[in-house]
């Protein structure tokens, strides 16, 4: 489904010029080098900001859209490199690559969107989750906009999304079986931090009930799968 489709379909407010940039944002995705971070992990998310959507409510739809299918582009340029610096870098920066990307690319849409989304992209890495509870509060209020909320929580529930799981194998079973070493920097990753996710990372109370309703399940699959891939 294209863009215009889905938001004549869903009743989204975008004008022809939002619509024609978030298809750009889908055409880098599409090409994307980094076949983990692709267009089926975009339209999942536009799927899901349907079931999210009651509880977000004031958010600009263009906003929301435009975030959505920009916000991975930096990831779809990056070529694999099996390094650790190289991975930390990216967690990083990919927030602050993929909205300058954004940025450069939407000069025919409104300052205020432009901002609006750039930052929502920019501030969808949860760099915050390191902070204890009462301080990403805190954060959350002078930094988040709605939008911002809203895109961590669908791009958050990505994270342990089944389907985003089976991509994820197809996709690096070639790389660790090639570079073993970068199987350990997964393997840190997912139990030194993504395991300790909780549903306090989510904002919204759909977002917390789909998480429920798909962490056990994806922790089984995720672990049975690292301890086998490495066998
Ligand atoms: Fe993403």
């Amino acid at each position: 489904m294209d863009i215009s489709t889905f938001s004549k379909k869903n009743d989204l407010v975008l004008t022809a010029d939002e619509i024609a940039l978030c298809e750009k944002g889908i055409k880098f995705m599409r090409n994307s080098l980094d076949r983990h971070h692709e267009e089926t992990h975009i339209f999942r998310m536009l799927d899901t900001f349907l079931i999210l959507e009651r509880e977000y409510m004031s958010v600009d739809h263009a906003v929301t859209v435009l975030s959505i299918c920009w916000h991975d582009v930096w990831k779809s340029r990056r070529i694999f490199i099996p390094k650790k610096v190289r991975f930390m870098f990216d967690q990083v920066f990919e927030g602050i690559g993929s909205a300058i990307i954004f940025f450069k690319n939407s000069k025919g849409i409104s300052l205020r969107k432009r901002f609006k989304s750039a930052i929502a992209i920019l501030l969808h890495v949860r760099l915050d989750v390191v902070l204890p509870r009462s301080l990403r509060k805190i954060y959350a209020a002078l930094f988040l906009s709605q939008e911002a909320r809203l895109l961590q929580d669908l791009d958050a529930l990505e994270s342990c999304n089944l389907e985003f799981l089976e991509n994820f194998k197809k996709v690096y079973t070639p790389r660790f079986k090639k570079y073993p070493e970068f199987l350990d920097i997964w393997n840190d990753y997912y139990y030194k931090g993504f395991r300790n996710m909780k549903e306090t990372v989510f904002y919204s109370k759909s977002a917390k009930r789909i998480f429920r309703d798909q962490i056990d399940k994806f922790q089984t699959e995720a672990e049975q799968y690292l301890k086998g891939v490495g066998e």
